[in-house]
């Protein structure tokens, strides 16, 4: 009799454990690991994390992903990290790949977009995910456009290979973050 009581009581505590961090997490993960499209108008209300800018004509034509990059993290995981020193299993981090479409403007000679970009997405979650536990995920502005919802986990060597080797901390680019240091 002991026994069916301390499954149902170990079940209901694994349903409602899974359904608790379910809920709070600020992404969603299908079965098949495909990330469902990040709402732009929240994320761009998250806090910043910094801006690069790999341009096409600094990369003899063929940068990996031309463009201006800004990275958004959601709010609990720089909470963590500026507390704790660590990314959380939880974690998502945005980067819009913005286009440059146009190289002259009023303000002068530059890089200026005109609405065009990707979205390159990292989810921490060691419970997923093999090695340090990021996952990987490409929205192109094609697939943007063309309305899709869902991303494929994108396999090691595309994104997790130069994140491994390059990344100042937990396959992060750290080092290009000032802003993960202290509250500006
Ligand atoms: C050749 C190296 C390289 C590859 C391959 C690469 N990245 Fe990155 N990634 C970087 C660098 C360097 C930065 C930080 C500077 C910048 O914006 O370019 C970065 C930044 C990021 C960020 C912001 C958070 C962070 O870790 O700094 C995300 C998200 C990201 N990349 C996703 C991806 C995805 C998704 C792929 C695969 C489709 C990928 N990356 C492939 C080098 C790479």
């Amino acid at each position: 009799m002991k026994r069916p009581i301390l499954l149902v009581a170990l079940l209901a505590g694994a349903l409602f454990g899974a359904w608790q961090s379910a809920a709070d997490l600020p992404y969603t993960l299908s079965g098949e690991q495909e990330l469902t499209l990040p709402d732009v108008t929240e994320y761009r209300q998250w806090p910043y994390m910094g801006t690069s800018m790999v341009p096409n004509d600094k990369n003899n034509g063929k940068a990996i992903f031309p463009g201006i990059h800004t990275v958004y993290i959601s709010p609990r995981a720089l909470r963590m990290r500026r507390e704790k020193g660590v990314f959380p299993d939880g974690t998502i981090i945005l980067m819009e790949n913005h286009h440059v479409n146009l190289k002259e403007a009023e303000s002068g000679f530059g890089y200026f977009t005109t609405g065009a970009m990707d979205l390159m997405a990292a989810v921490k979650d060691r419970r997923q995910f093999e090695g340090e536990g990021w996952g990987y995920y490409l929205f192109l502005d094609r697939d943007l456009k063309a309305g899709k919802k869902l991303a494929s986990l994108q396999p090691s060597a595309a994104c997790r290979s130069c994140h491994q080797v390059g990344a100042g901390e937990d396959q992060v680019f750290t080092q290009y973050y000032p802003s993960l240091k202290k509250e500006p």
